[in-house]
């Protein structure tokens, strides 16, 4: 009987090499090998960083065991530098920030925090979005496989209920290579978007998931909107921010400005489980007098706050914003060139350390992860393997996603791409 119950990141039921350790960008496998691990958007400086073990080593020996709900001078500290280092540029804007366990609950905290500020239950996200698997996180995730329910393996699926409305704005189209459709302008794309968020206590918006990325138009049109209808606007920056798009924040892209920023993945530098909100001034002044009644033992943890202080030290001491805009570059050139090679790939879109490589097949809204059969995005990854790299495909059955550390060599760079080459030859 299967012990540990888990989904993986690729589908189908071949049991590859289990990891047993890490160094650097690498994961150490169990067949003695190391495979360049491409899939790290929780690992932003890889595996045993010096700066990570030498803050988890003093906050062992140093730190009290103290839950969320007593004032602890070293989390107020660490929200203090979260705000002078990571929103510096953003002064006239942010306001506080609260800790969480993961992105997912920090997705989940800001959203009930806008359904008790606007009094309206009705959430909204964009099409193929995916914001985590936690209470309200799980409901404006719209990828269908990941429904947080059951797939019943050849049979159909059965979805979570969930009790209010789920509204979807059309996601950004186009992409940098490739054979995208010619995008349409986002004020047309979100003519209706004032009309669906009517009803609604906020929109999120992140810049990565279904290999839709960054677009400034589409950001400002639709923060308009949702100011217009009432909605609140939360820039979900749990991939996108502190790093991996290669400045602070993703939404610093463009004018208009979220209502609140979530955060988890890279923020305690894959060294502690993380989460944050950050709400702006005006938000913060909404609040008011008002205690923000919600509580966990272990948000804000001292190893997570701890490895968070360490990990924004580290951006700024090994300059990562710029090597990432550097790496950037790279991949584009490699990614341009893979595009050309391969006919099954359809789209390549990526900004910073963050790459989708969207394949021919069956269209994403049918699949529901429902079959035991790898499906091709699996196939490539298994193949990629054997040249170096673990590349992993979000679940879903024809896109892969890049996303290795930040601190990556050119070199290892090169290796992954060559790998990801090599793996599409199981396209063909
Ligand atoms: C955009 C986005 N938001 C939220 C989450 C959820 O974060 P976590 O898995 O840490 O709960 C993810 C996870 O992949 C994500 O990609």
């Amino acid at each position: 009987m299967q012990r540990l119950l888990q989904t993986g990141l690729n589908a189908g039921e071949a049991d590859g090499p289990k990891v047993v350790g890490g160094e650097g960008v690498h994961f150490l496998m169990s067949d003695g090998r190391r495979l360049i691990d491409g899939s790290s958007t929780g690992g932003p400086l890889g595996h045993r960083h010096p700066a990570m073990l030498e803050a988890l080593r003093k906050a062992v020996e140093v730190a009290p065991v103290v839950s969320e709900g007593w004032y602890w001078e070293e989390r107020e500290k660490a929200a203090e530098e979260l705000i002078d280092i990571a929103f510096a540029g953003e002064h006239g804007w942010v306001g506080g920030v609260r800790f969480f366990l993961s992105g997912s609950e920090a997705n989940d905290q800001a959203l009930a925090l806008a359904q008790a500020l606007t009094g309206r239950t009705a959430l909204a996200t964009r099409e193929r979005a995916y914001h985590g698997l936690a209470g309200l996180s799980r409901a404006v995730t719209t990828q269908p496989q990941w429904h947080g329910g059951l797939s019943i393996l050849s049979g159909g699926v059965r979805p979570a209920p969930v009790p209010f409305a789920v509204r979807q704005l059309p996601a950004p189209e186009g992409a940098r290579f490739g054979r995208p459709k010619a995008p349409r302008p986002a004020a047309e794309l979100l003519a209706g978007a004032q009309e669906t968020l009517s009803d609604a206590a906020a929109v999120i918006l992140d810049y990565t998931q279904g290999g839709l990325y960054y677009d400034p138009a589409y950001q400002d049109t639709a923060a308009q909107a949702a100011r217009a209808a009432g909605a609140l606007w939360i820039a979900d920056e749990v991939v996108t921010g502190l790093g991996r798009s290669g400045r602070w924040f993703a939404f610093q892209g463009a004018q208009s400005r979220p209502d609140m920023v979530t955060l988890g993945k890279p923020l305690a530098g894959g060294a502690a489980p993380c989460g944050a909100v950050v709400l702006s001034r005006d938000l913060v002044a909404e609040l008011g007098g008002k205690s923000w009644q919600s509580y966990s033992t272990f948000r804000g943890h001292p190893l997570m706050i701890a490895a968070t202080r360490a990990y924004l030290a580290t951006v700024v001491r090994e300059n990562l914003l710029d090597r990432v805009q550097r790496l950037e570059a790279i991949v584009a050139r490699r990614m341009a060139e893979i595009a050309a090679r391969h006919p099954a790939v359809v789209r390549i879109d990526g900004r910073g350390l963050h790459w989708t490589i969207e394949l021919e097949g069956p269209d994403w809204r049918n699949w529901r992860a429902d079959t035991t059969q790898t499906p091709l995005a699996s196939a490539i990854s298994d193949r990629a393997r054997e040249a170096g790299a673990l590349i992993g495909t979000s679940g879903e059955q024809t896109s892969l996603f890049l996303a290795p550390a930040l601190i990556i060599s050119e070199a290892d760079l090169g290796r992954l791409l060559d790998a990801l080459d090599y793996g599409l030859e199981a396209a063909a």
